[in-house]
């Protein structure tokens, strides 16, 4: 008897899936290596702040009973530190989950998604599981090229995403032409905003959107405590956006989304603004020294306002990567995020960033030796 494989979604069959940033563990079983740094995705390298920590701890009593499915207090919490109301924000598993709640609500087959090519890859993957067509516009100069985005626009655009700053590029959109962009893009298509790495950013030209909220109904912003607040393994992330919308995605969620230990964490965390700021402030120290050793060495390098900075390299990304893998250092190849010369790397500890330095030195030094 012959087995027939079980029909797939054509959409499905055709995607790949995501390839993450290496684990440590996963280094450590493979090169047999005991110490190593992960500077691969975006983490944060202080951890979390020890509110956040006893939190944590104390919750674990709760965990044999589910979670509050809406975590009420932590958006009650969020909305007075931001002066929005409670009814904007939607707590997310992480803010992929919110990503994929607002492609899930709204886009369908015939659909176009506006977004940049290249950015951070959920907004593709998203939009094609959910039969929708993506629309990628090339970066200029690594950063968001909003005129041609706006260009492309059709009767058939439901949404646009802009990642603000860029992963993988770090760069930021100038703040009067995101402005002019919200202002002119129409009221009938979602605006998406991840400001992922909101908290890092330090540059008078960034755009502050919260305040465009109550002006524009279509405006959704994207943050998450898994990068400055160093909560990335309990996946809590949350969109702010206007009330109506977020009741729509509420239909489509899970409805226990957010666990417990993520609730408690986030909220303890949002009491600590001194951690946040000695991250960033670190955070700036560490791309620093970064950027002026890749000047001394000669390498470019895009201008990142994040905790990564994406390398340009006279060779690929991977065989660098490579190198830098088997030294214990695990970064993301460029090859995985669309620009084949480069690497991305997580701006680490000031430790952390001197070895990476070492070991990049070494890996190019191998190549123009041979
Ligand atoms: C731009 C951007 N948006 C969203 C996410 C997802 O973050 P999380 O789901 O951990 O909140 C990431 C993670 O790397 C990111 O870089």
């Amino acid at each position: 008897m012959t087995f027939k494989k079980i029909p797939v979604r054509k959409k499905i069959e055709e995607l790949r899936p995501y390839v993450s940033g290496k684990p440590i563990e996963e280094v450590q079983r493979e090169l047999g290596l005991e110490t190593i740094v992960k500077l691969a995705s975006n983490e944060n390298p202080y951890g979390c702040s020890s509110l956040a920590k006893e939190a944590m701890i104390a919750e674990m009593e709760q965990a044999s009973f589910y979670p509050e499915g809406l975590a009420p207090s932590l958006a009650e919490k969020l909305a007075r530190k931001l002066s929005i109301k409670q009814d904007q924000i939607i707590l997310g598993n992480g803010s992929d989950e919110v990503i994929r709640l607002l492609t899930r609500t709204y886009i369908q087959p015939n659909d176009e998604v506006i977004m940049a090519d290249v950015t951070f890859p959920r907004y593709e993957t998203n939009v094609l599981i959910d039969g929708g067509t993506p629309v990628m516009i090339p970066l200029m100069n690594g950063v968001h090229d909003l005129q041609r985005m706006y260009d492309a626009i059709t009767e058939n655009t439901r949404m646009i995403f802009v990642c603000n700053p860029n992963n993988p590029t770090g760069t930021i959109v100038q703040k009067e032409r995101l402005r002019a962009f919200i202002e002119k893009v129409p009221k009938h298509i979602l605006l998406v905003v991840d400001e992922a790495y909101y908290e890092y950013v330090n540059d008078g030209d960034y755009l502050e959107t919260l305040p465009l909220l109550n002006n524009h109904a279509n405006l959704v912003i994207l943050r998450t405590f898994s990068k400055i607040h160093g909560l990335a393994a309990l996946r809590i992330g949350y969109g702010i956006m206007d009330a109506p919308i977020i009741q729509e995605l509420i239909k489509v969620k899970e409805p226990f989304n957010t666990n417990r230990l993520a609730q408690a964490a986030a909220f303890a965390s949002l009491d600590d603004d001194t951690f946040v700021e000695q991250c960033a402030r670190r955070n700036e120290e560490g791309r620093n020294y970064l950027e002026t050793e890749l000047t001394r060495m000669g390498l470019s390098f895009f201008p990142s306002h994040a905790n990564f900075l994406m390398i340009k390299l006279n060779q690929p990304g991977k065989d660098v990567f490579e190198k830098l893998l088997t030294s214990g250092v695990i970064t993301r190849s460029g090859h995985l995020l669309g620009y084949a010369d480069t690497i991305r790397v997580t701006i680490g500890t000031s430790l952390e960033n001197e070895k990476f330095i070492t070991c990049l030195q070494n890996a190019i030094n191998e190549k123009t030796s041979v």
